[in-house]
């Protein structure tokens, strides 16, 4: 550290101010601040979106369960609201490989589930959710509507649908767990990575969920990243406080991306199960599974993460058809009254969840920078 540095107390500010990777970053997104609100499929809302925008950081929609049409809708809610750059983000998975076998053998098993609750489960699921890999509306969508960034979760599409995105003057995020993942995020061109450690809340970002995962914390990641890359390093997984922020821009980080943080705000379409979970003793067990949507996330622990606690990955359907058989199962239960079987996605951060607007929020995590 140069002469004159700061103490301490002063290192996070200083990192903000006079880190180049962090500068660069804002400079090209014209934010004020190293905070990414996560996109969060189903959580995020326009309004949240927009107020950390306002507040300066970069607010995120999670379109990955929506059609081009449906998030062409949330990206003009969201400009209604604010005028400032806006991450888009969607789900780039492999689309899934049939297997009725393994589809009714997995209905039956939560079949108990569903009868407990007076209902039936669905006779055959879906692929609730369509690839952006094979979707040309969305494409086409994003192109026209040209948000500041793109970020892409699950893996990479084909080069030419990056080199559109590219064309429209997006600047391309990807979500990556390991150094393969980097490399081949770098490769593909991508203007920046995000570091998705272990500790993670939501879906982890693999890019295959048949390979061995390494389970590496946000931590190395960034600092393996940092050292191996020159790109802009994101660090996501368990940071909930301005503490955690400085503490990823010391590693080399040039932002820090929250989610579980932002599920108790005002803004956020959590339910009152899922605020209630995230207060409680639940917070402090959070689970890595497969069997609520077919990919591994991590959620607080409640009774779907029990009753599958000992599935084999092998007997659970690819996602998203899991995750057809997993929201018919929290809607059969939600209408009986039980909220322990909603999706109740949160990072290994989640006790230190603050109820807040999104914006107050992001005030908050900046004056704690400071
Ligand atoms: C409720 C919830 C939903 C999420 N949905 C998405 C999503 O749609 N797309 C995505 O790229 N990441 C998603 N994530 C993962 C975040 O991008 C980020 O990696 C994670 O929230 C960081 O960990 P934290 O929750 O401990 O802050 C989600 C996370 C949560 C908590």
């Amino acid at each position: 550290m140069e002469l004159g540095a700061p103490g301490i107390e002063g290192l996070a500010e200083h990192m903000v101010r006079n880190s180049a990777p962090t500068a660069n970053l804002l400079k090209r997104l014209s934010l004020d601040l190293p905070i990414i609100q996560a996109p969060m499929a189903g959580v995020s809302s326009p309004a949240m979106a927009a107020a950390v925008a306002q507040a300066g950081g970069l607010g995120s929609l999670g379109v990955g369960a929506a059609d081009a049409e449906g998030a062409g809708r949330m990206i003009a809610e969201t400009r209604e609201r604010s005028n400032k750059p806006l991450n888009v983000n969607v789900f780039t998975h492999q689309p899934a490989r049939r297997d009725l076998h393994v589809e009714t053998a997995w209905i039956e098993r939560l079949r108990p589930q569903f009868e407990a609750f007076g209902a039936e489960p669905p006779t055959a699921l879906g692929e609730i959710y369509k690839s952006f890999v094979a979707d040309d509306a969305m494409l086409a969508m994003l192109i026209a509507q040209k948000p500041a960034v793109v970020s892409l979760h699950f893996g990479l599409p084909e080069p030419r649908r990056l080199q559109a995105l590219r064309d429209a003057g997006i600047v391309l995020f990807a979500s990556v767990t390991s150094l393969a993942e980097a490399r081949l995020a770098a490769a593909a061109g991508v203007d920046a990575l995000i570091a998705q450690g272990y500790e993670a809340g939501g879906h982890r970002g693999v890019f295959d969920p048949d390979t061995a995962d390494d389970q590496l914390g946000v931590l190395a990641l960034t600092r393996l990243l940092v050292s191996q890359f020159d790109l802009p390093i994101v660090a996501a997984g368990g940071i909930m406080d301005g503490a955690g922020i400085g503490a990823v821009l010391a590693l080399g980080a040039a932002a820090a991306q929250l989610g579980a943080a932002y599920v108790a705000t005002d803004e956020s379409l959590a339910d009152n199960g899922y605020r209630q979970a995230l207060f409680s003793d639940a917070a402090h067990h959070t689970v890595m599974t497969r069997a609520i949507s077919g990919r591994p996330a991590r959620c607080l622990a409640n009774r779907f993460t029990r009753v599958c606690a000992d599935a084999a990955p092998a007997a659970v359907p690819q996602y998203p058809i899991a995750y057809d058989l997993g929201k018919a199962l929290h809607t059969a239960a939600k209408t009986a009254g039980e909220s322990g079987f909603g999706a109740q996605w949160a990072g290994q951060g989640a006790p230190l969840a603050r109820r807040m607007s999104a914006g107050a929020l992001t005030r908050t995590l900046a004056d704690e920078i400071r």
